[in-house]
């Protein structure tokens, strides 16, 4: 008697949560693909959860179709709707009275998910460690503008802002050489600096200031009157929007933000250019392109890793390998376990080959 193969159905959640990013929907489609590739179309259910763990904890599902999954790949933003739901507060019972992690649970359970893929950054990688710890069957898929999830080189959505905010940079050359002036441009990236390392370099800064680097006011000051008495007109300054000047390093965050907000001044880089002007007497002007580093369609770049790291979280699904999150390291598309990598922050450092290449530019950090 011939031996019929024995394929076990799947039943698959996914979500994606925290701020969109470019990249996300090429991530579903490359999970759904795959998964009805390797298992079969019939052997799979895809139940997408609308607006991240908000939607897991209220039951917010909706089982998808394969047609559900084309022509995504080049759209921005999320086909599922995303909500940040703060970790910190996961376990903390509301005045709504939801028990918002017994809640996930029973929607999973109510769902008959067989796993559960979370498409997300740092917060989400916590829950969804939370989530592997509670035994449900959690995959993680790295997702951030910010490039700071620990354990993979590369996040989707990272290489997509970083050409939105070289592209910011360019323009702003133009405006900055006509008019003689200092430009600073205000770039996300939450507490880490990659983005805007990134972004500096490629588009040609002069000045780049980033969290894990202090800053000198007077330091930023010098290099803007040195390239002033070398007869540039302009600087033009990439300024991360987590960065902090040497005396707030050494301050706790919250204080940090009541000194700032004493000051009448929000950003620190509002505060930089008010110093620059005033010590320079230079004009300087400050150009914040906020959402739109996360807005639009993913970059080439973006739309292949994302797409491999949907495949390969199939792959995990095919072989039922979870409480793991993909990575991509030295080129090679893996994956972490989730409690070696959630809670863990990627920061630049000070060895970095790209602060180094700047710095040997003559690009100047303010420290
Ligand atoms: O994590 C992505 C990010 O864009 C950060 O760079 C930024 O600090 C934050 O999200 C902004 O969040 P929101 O869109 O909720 O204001």
């Amino acid at each position: 008697m011939q031996q019929e193969e024995f394929i076990m159905k799947k039943r698959i959640g996914i979500l994606t949560s925290g701020g969109d990013c470019p990249g996300l929907n090429a991530t579903i489609r490359g999970v759904a693909k795959a998964c009805y590739e390797m298992l079969g179309t019939d052997n799979v259910e895809i139940v997408g959860i609308s607006n991240g763990y908000y939607g897991l904890i209220h039951n917010m599902c909706k089982t998808m179709t394969p047609e559900d999954f084309s022509g995504i790949l080049t759209r921005g933003g999320t086909i599922l709707g995303t909500k940040r739901q703060p970790f910190k507060m996961m376990k903390v019972i509301g005045e709504d009275n939801v028990d918002k992690v017994k809640n996930m649970k029973q929607t999973y359970r109510d769902q008959k998910l067989d796993c559960l893929l979370t498409l997300g950054g740092n917060g989400t990688h916590k829950t969804s460690k939370l989530l592997a710890d509670e035994k449900l069957n959690v995959i993680g898929l790295p997702k951030t503008i910010d490039n700071d999830i620990y354990g993979t080189d590369v996040t989707f959505g990272f290489h997509t802002a970083v050409d939105i905010a070289t592209d910011a940079l360019d323009r702003l050359h133009t405006t900055a050489c006509s008019h003689s002036r200092i430009l600073l441009c205000e770039i996300m990236g939450n507490k880490a600096g990659w983005l805007t390392l990134n972004a500096g370099v490629a588009g040609g800064a002069d000045i780049i200031l980033i969290p894990e680097i202090p800053y000198d006011i007077d330091k930023v000051c010098q290099s803007v009157i040195k390239r002033s008495e070398s007869g540039k007109n302009f600087s033009i300054i990439a300024v991360a929007e987590g960065c902090f000047d040497k005396e707030e390093a050494k301050l706790k965050k919250k204080e940090r933000a009541k000194r700032r907000a004493e000051a009448g001044m929000v950003t620190a880089t509002n505060r930089i250019a008010a110093q620059i002007q005033e010590k320079t007497g230079l004009e300087a002007r400050v150009c914040v392109p906020g959402h739109m580093l996360r807005g639009g369609s993913p970059s080439a770049y973006d739309r292949i890793l994302a797409t491999q790291f949907g495949v390969y979280a199939a792959g995990l699904i095919q072989k039922e390998h979870y409480g793991m999150s993909v990575a991509k390291v030295g080129g090679s598309i893996t994956a972490n376990r989730l409690e070696d990598i959630a809670g863990k922050t990627k920061f630049v450092t000070e060895d970095d080959t790209l602060v180094k290449t700047a710095r040997d530019l003559g690009v100047t950090f303010g420290d």
